[in-house]
């Protein structure tokens, strides 16, 4: 028997009670309840009309329900939707591994699926650590990883373990293996006097210091390129991952680039690797890979580290990971997809266009009294407020003002996460003008409101 639809009612109260959310105090959830989506647009159960001002946590490439994408993961769904990867594959999976290896920088020649970033970011943190033990100079003292203040490259206990936001992970500090740590390369903590092309090499020279005490013991470096998002979007100078390139080749350590939130066009190209025209050891890649509609994640990495596990059955070279989803065929038809649909919407090639429109908007707003480091990397733009514009001094925990402005958006039909003391959006790429002009309206309306 089928069960009654719920009321309104009952599905907030079971949401409150029973849906225990991500990254949520529970006791304070109010339930926002989505019902379905079209284009940028999310309808709630009320029957608002929200923009996705945070394309559902850097998901969403191309919109909601586009025919495209829906059609691609119907017709998987009448062919095979689960086959499994352990030692056996599918056919949309194999072409899924092909295309990313076009797609993604040269040098990457396979494909390790998950379903999720952080399982991707383990498996790069697993392959780099077996790889020094198996290589052909075998190095097994290298065992450590470099990550950067205020990381993040998820919540699994070794993603964690690379992070470095104490909110999310210190209580869980004794269950986190150790991690050679080095500051943050966001542009906001440069000593005055260091500015543009100095940038990138003032913090170079900061990794590089570390490397020089370390590298021995050092299996890999993990960084998440030019934009540290849940840092509250810190921003990197143009160069520093380049650099990064050289300092882990010159150092002998394997660099692992998490573009879970950065992959598929988020940055204004392709990949931020694209940008910083690089090719890493390890690329970890999740959200955007499925355009937002499956669960899928992908550790992409070169022959030099894939020759290194293979051998026969009883040399134990193989990588002892998997998971049970891995390579799923209905998200790897959508992130068939969704890759389609870069190529027929013209996705990259629309960009300049909106990253300058949402520019123009971001540089109006940055003339606010209480915003500062109003900054844009690509399709993200983010901002600071603060109480005293002169003296940078910072409006209280109590005034939540991040809260109030993300309510002020809501009321004004735009969805943004709210952060403490700041703001941020990262629109589908699929937005329109006029749309970009509705969320940085609501944006400006949220500011005006949490800061008078
Ligand atoms: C850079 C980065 N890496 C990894 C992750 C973890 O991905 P997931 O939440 O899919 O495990 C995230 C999620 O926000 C992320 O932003």
């Amino acid at each position: 028997m089928m069960s009654p639809t719920p009321s309104q009612d009952q599905l907030e109260t079971w949401d409150r009670t029973h849906y225990w959310h991500a990254f949520t105090q529970m006791e304070e959830y109010e339930p926002l309840i989505i019902e379905r989506a079209e284009g940028v647009w999310l309808y709630d159960i009320k029957g608002r009309r929200l923009l996705d001002g945070a394309s559902s946590m850097w998901c969403n490439v191309h919109g909601h329900n586009h025919p495209v994408m829906n059609k691609a993961i119907e017709k998987q769904l009448h062919r095979v939707c689960h086959a499994t990867s352990l030692g056996m594959s599918c056919d949309v999976t194999i072409e899924l591994s092909k295309r990313l290896i076009d797609v993604t920088p040269g040098g990457l020649e396979h494909v390790f699926f998950s379903s999720d970033g952080s399982s991707a970011n383990e498996v790069a943190l697993k392959a780099a650590f077996q790889y020094w033990r198996q290589c052909d100079t075998p190095q097994p003292q290298k065992t450590k990883y470099l990550a950067f203040g205020q990381a993040y490259h998820g919540d699994t206990l070794g993603a964690a373990s690379v992070g470095g936001i104490g909110k999310f992970h210190d209580i869980f500090q004794p269950l986190l293996f150790e991690v050679i740590r080095t500051a943050s390369p966001d542009v906001r903590r440069l000593p005055p006097g260091v500015t543009g092309e100095a940038a990138a090499q003032y913090f170079l020279d900061e990794v590089e210091t570390v490397l020089q005490a370390n590298a021995d013991e050092l299996a890999a470096i993990v960084i998440e390129p030019l934009v540290q998002g849940a840092a509250g979007m810190a921003m990197q100078p143009l160069g520093f991952v380049r650099g990064l390139r050289q300092l882990a080749t010159q150092y002998n350590v394997l660099l692992i680039v998490d573009e879970v939130a950065t992959g598929f066009g988020r940055t204004g190209s392709m990949f931020a690797c694209d940008s910083e025209q690089i090719s890493p050891d390890f690329l970890t890649l999740g959200k955007g890979l499925t355009g937002g509609y499956l669960p899928m994640a992908a550790t992409l990495t070169s022959n030099k580290i894939w020759r290194t596990f293979l051998g026969d059955a009883a040399s134990g070279r193989a990588l002892y990971h998997g998971h049970t989803y891995s390579g799923n065929p209905l998200s790897a038809a959508a992130a068939m997809a969704c890759l389609d649909l870069f190529e027929a919407e013209q996705t990259l090639e629309q960009l300049p266009a909106k990253i300058e429109h949402l520019g123009d908007r971001l540089s109006t707003l940055a003339e606010h009294p209480h915003v500062i480091n109003a900054r844009q990397r690509g399709m993200v733009v983010a901002l600071d407020l603060v109480a005293d514009k002169q003296t940078g001094q910072a409006f209280g925990p109590e005034q939540r003002v991040g809260q109030r402005l993300a309510a002020e958006a809501l009321n004004r039909g735009v969805w943004l996460r709210a952060r403490p003391d700041m703001a941020y959006t990262l629109p589908p790429l699929a937005i329109s003008h006029d749309e970009i002009d509705l969320l940085m309206d609501a944006m400006a309306a949220g500011i005006d409101a949490a800061t008078s």
